[in-house]
């Protein structure tokens, strides 16, 4: 019998580039196999799973030399495989396009033909499955990041694919979130006999469901092992070489800092409420001070709230009750862009912030709002731009960058600015361990240097080897903040999030290997 998949693929060069983006790949996939996709950045994982939905090269223009083939005929052949291959890719918004999320889900379905009660019926499962019961009304621009993630995910289940290609489906997602809707994919394809196919980052949560592991490097395959047991972080190491900045102990706790009371706070939120037009309170009797210098994790599960407070830090969101105060400005007195100027914001979706035709030109963009010299500006941007490793990126346009670059590019424009107060939304989203690392080494470096973070994040060790101080929120209240030290007071906290708290110290050992190195 004719595998369901067969993929030969000799070599995939894109136009104008010489060396091929993949080559030399040569898999067979059975129904119902679930296969963890991973490599370092820049592997060609990305470019493999839209070769394999048939997007390269029907869609985006380039030259494989092979055959891909879904039960023995060539998937380019096949455009009505639109049903049998949903893709997620790592830029869920671009996924999105109606004017709520019922529509979105109801696209592909009627699209298929299907009776109306039948598409009810699916938009109905596919949303009890990524647990957002009743989100069928909802503006899709109205969504937390993580819930729009899932309402992607949903949007493909709800066609009934045969395959699912997944492009870090859950990298948005609070880690109790990550499991649940893993256990339940691999539910769907131990029970379903669905084939999936998933890039992702933290190996911890899927490793274990996994049948069959790919290593991708520089677009050679390295790795196609059944048992996905064997596969550890030293044994990648012989294949991809030492990993740029792994952690080789546990994470430590980090000092606590002194902070001067007597200094003007960088932050005050006095009695916060805010209420969206849709109905209840986002946010609801916070109040909360930081200091000058301070290094601050905000956490806290999808829709907690978090993306909300960090948008009244510089009046992207004004709230109904209470005062919050930027280095002793009153925001409800101010306009954003005034307060651009004591806050630099990095978006959750960096596609948001976008707004010249080059990455230079993104970079420089906030030295001209601070009315920069003109002969400094170049000079400035040409510094930023090696110090984030953007060479190679410096003249394209900002949508041409893969997710994780975008991610870097947006955070150089906000740090190049060297705003005394930065605050960033999940800034490692869809990137690489390496990458994620070298961001934050970047955001350490300028904390060092007196600014004050506030970074929004899922990744609990992360925060730990970063941030000296932990705020927890949940249903749009803040429910935990103490420094680091104290952490191990409040492990049940940490447990309801999905996080078991490893023992913090300067000689602990990481329990787990993952990609991630946590
Ligand atoms: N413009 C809006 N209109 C109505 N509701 C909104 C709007 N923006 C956000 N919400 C809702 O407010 C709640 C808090 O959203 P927020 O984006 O602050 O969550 P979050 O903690 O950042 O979550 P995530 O981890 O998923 O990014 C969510 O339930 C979200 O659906
Ligand atoms: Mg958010």
């Amino acid at each position: 019998m004719a595998n369901l998949l067969d993929i030969k693929i000799d070599s995939l060069c894109f136009p104008g580039t010489g060396e091929p983006v993949l080559k030399n790949i040569n898999l067979p996939v059975a129904a119902g196999e679930f296969i963890v996709l991973a490599g370092p950045s820049g592997a060609g994982k990305s470019v493999l799973l839209s070769c394999l939905a048939g997007v390269i090269p029907l869609y985006k223009k380039a030259r494989l030399h092979g055959a891909i083939q879904y039960r023995g005929q060539s998937i380019t052949r096949l455009p009505e495989l639109a049903g049998k291959i949903g893709l997620v890719t790592d830029n869920p918004q671009n996924q999105l396009f109606c004017t709520t999320v019922e529509e979105d889900l109801a696209f592909g379905p009627c699209s298929m033909l299907l009776p109306p009660e039948d598409v009810r019926r699916r938009i109905k499962d596919a949303l009890d499955f990524v647990f957002l019961p009743g989100y069928q009304p909802r503006k899709p621009e109205t969504l937390s990041g993580g819930e729009m993630q899932r309402v992607v995910l949903a949007s493909v289940l709800a066609m009934n694919p045969e395959i699912l290609l997944l492009d870090r489906p859950a990298d948005q997602l609070d880690p109790k979130g990550r499991k649940e809707i893993y256990q339940r994919l691999h539910r769907l394809s131990k029970v379903q006999g669905k084939t999936i196919i998933v890039i992702e980052e933290t190996w911890e949560d899927v490793m274990p469901l996994a049948d069959r592991f790919w290593g991708l490097n520089q677009g050679n395959l390295v790795y196609d092992l059944p048992n996905t047991k064997t596969v550890t972080i030293s044994s990648l190491r012989e294949k991809w070489g030492p990993v740029k900045g792994m952690p080789k102990t546990g994470p430590k706790a980090v000092p606590v800092q002194e902070y001067r009371s007597d200094a003007l706070p960088a932050l005050e939120v006095r009695d916060l409420y805010l209420r969206y037009e849709n109905g209840g309170f986002a946010l609801h009797n916070l109040t909360l001070n930081i200091c000058p210098g301070e290094f601050v994790a905000l956490m806290g599960e999808n829709g907690a709230g978090k993306t909300t407070l960090t948008k009244t830090f510089n009046g992207l969101l004004r709230p109904q009750k209470g005062s919050v105060t930027v280095n002793g400005l009153d925001t409800q007195q101010h306009t954003t862009a005034q307060l651009s100027l004591h806050l630099g914001y990095l978006f959750q979706n960096p596609l948001m912030q976008v707004c010249c035709n080059s990455v230079e030109e993104e970079i420089a963009f906030a030295l001209k709002v601070k009315k920069y010299p003109k002969d400094q500006i170049a000079a400035i941007v040409k510094k930023t731009i090696q110090e984030f490793g953007l060479e190679q990126a410096a003249s394209l346009h900002p949508y041409r960058l893969s997710r994780g670059m975008l991610q870097k590019a947006a955070l150089a424009s906000v740090l190049v600015a060297n705003p005394g107060i930065l605050v960033v939304d999940e800034p490692t989203s869809n990137m690489s361990y390496e990458e994620a690392r070298d961001a934050l080494e970047i955001i350490d470096r300028y904390n060092k240097k007196g600014t004050t973070v506030i970074m929004i994040t899922h990744h609990l060790k992360f925060a730990l080897e970063f941030c000296r101080r932990f705020l927890v929120m949940k249903n749009g209240g803040l429910i935990l903040d103490t420094d680091t030290g104290s952490l191990a007071h409040h492990q049940e906290i940490f447990a309801d999030l999905g996080f078991a708290l490893p023992e913090i110290s300067g000689r602990g050992g990481n329990k787990h290997e993952t990609a991630l190195g946590l």
